[in-house]
């Protein structure tokens, strides 16, 4: 028989993204409404490990709907990848009598979840908190919206200056492993080219559609490069090899660098999460463990942790067919 639930912390751990505030707030709320103890974890597995844990109530999350960050603070703890790590972490839960937690982070964060599940049979839920979307099992994880939103709005202003001086722009978009953002914000600002980890189109073919864009009358080009992108070249090697081999371009670099994750969520995000907060305490006290929670077709969804993390989301090929032909 599992155990019965009556306190459950919550946490946010690995890189923040916009909209985790309204996950913890979502969570928070959920447990008040359910009558169950909630108390928070600071700091991520690190503050698990020390005991820095808070009790909540509904009040306690109060005008943090709309910040970006995580109020609960976040980390990649090293400790806790160890066994010993783990244990510390372990008997701190059992000190505090808490009986599962919700863990809001990405690949790296749920990796630990799951192995602390294994370990010492803990209820544990994932909900998936990343600007990158590279998570399987949900159409969108907490802060991708935002970020793409993000990127656009800047790509917008950097296209004024393109188009003033007739310019050609590198700019380069988070995405070590995987280019959701690179290819969506690309589509959604109207950029000529699209560099990301997924393909590898190689650098003729960039000369190639520079060169074209130039025939065909366009005075400007932006093309977004995703940080993992695999042409071997970074975003300033890349403004070099074509100026030496397309002199007709006056080019310019812009990184956005943590501007991306940071920011206000969007609606998009803050209703996301708050469905997402909800859903992983219901499925706690459904007796659900190690499980994400996910949406899909807009409809939440529980997905086994082991799936979400087997590997990175696909690129969406229809996409990519929309910017080749957008491009045009
Ligand atoms: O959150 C994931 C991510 O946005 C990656 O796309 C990026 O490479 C990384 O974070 C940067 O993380 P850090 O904050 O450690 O520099």
């Amino acid at each position: 028989m599992t155990k019965k639930i009556n306190k459950i912390a919550v946490f946010t751990s690995g890189g923040d993204s916009p909209g985790m505030n309204s996950a913890i707030r979502s969570v928070v709320r959920t447990c008040a409404f359910m009558k169950l103890e909630c108390v928070a974890i600071y700091r991520g597995y690190q503050g698990m490990i020390d005991g820095d844990f808070k009790p909540m109530n509904a009040r306690s999350v109060n005008n943090i709907i709309n910040k970006g960050g995580t109020v609960l603070k976040s980390a990649r703890c090293e400790e806790f990848r160890t066994p010993e790590g783990r244990k510390k972490a372990y008997d701190q839960l059992v000190k505090a009598k808490i009986d599962a937690f919700v863990v809001i982070g990405g690949n790296g964060s749920f990796a630990g979840a799951q192995l602390f599940n294994e370990e010492f049979d803990f209820p544990v839920m994932g909900i998936p908190g990343t600007i990158d979307n590279d998570i399987i099992g949900t159409s969108y994880t907490i802060g991708f919206d935002t970020a793409i939103n993000t990127v656009v709005e800047v790509i917008d202003k950097i296209r004024d200056t393109a188009s003033s001086h007739n310019r050609l722009f590198f700019v380069e978009v988070m995405g070590r492993d995987v280019g959701h953002i690179a290819l969506n914000a690309g589509v959604g600002a109207g950029a000529e080219e699209i560099l990301i980890p997924e393909q590898n189109l190689g650098l003729e073919r960039l000369l190639d559609s520079l060169k074209r864009s130039k025939k065909s009358g366009k005075s400007s080009s932006i093309v977004i490069v995703a940080e993992g992108d695999k042409t071997g070249k970074n975003v300033f090697e890349l403004k070099e090899y074509v100026e030496e081999h397309l002199p007709i371009y006056d080019v310019r670099v812009s990184v956005l660098g943590h501007m991306q994750r940071g920011g206000n969520p969007t609606c998009f995000d803050r209703v996301l999460a708050s469905r997402m907060g909800v859903k992983s305490v219901e499925a706690l006290l459904e007796g659900k463990s190690n499980y994400m929670v996910g949406i899909r077709d807009t409809k939440l969804v529980l997905v086994p942790i082991k799936e979400a993390i087997s590997a990175h989301t696909a690129i969406d090929e229809e996409l990519i067919r929309v910017s080749d032909i957008m491009t045009t």
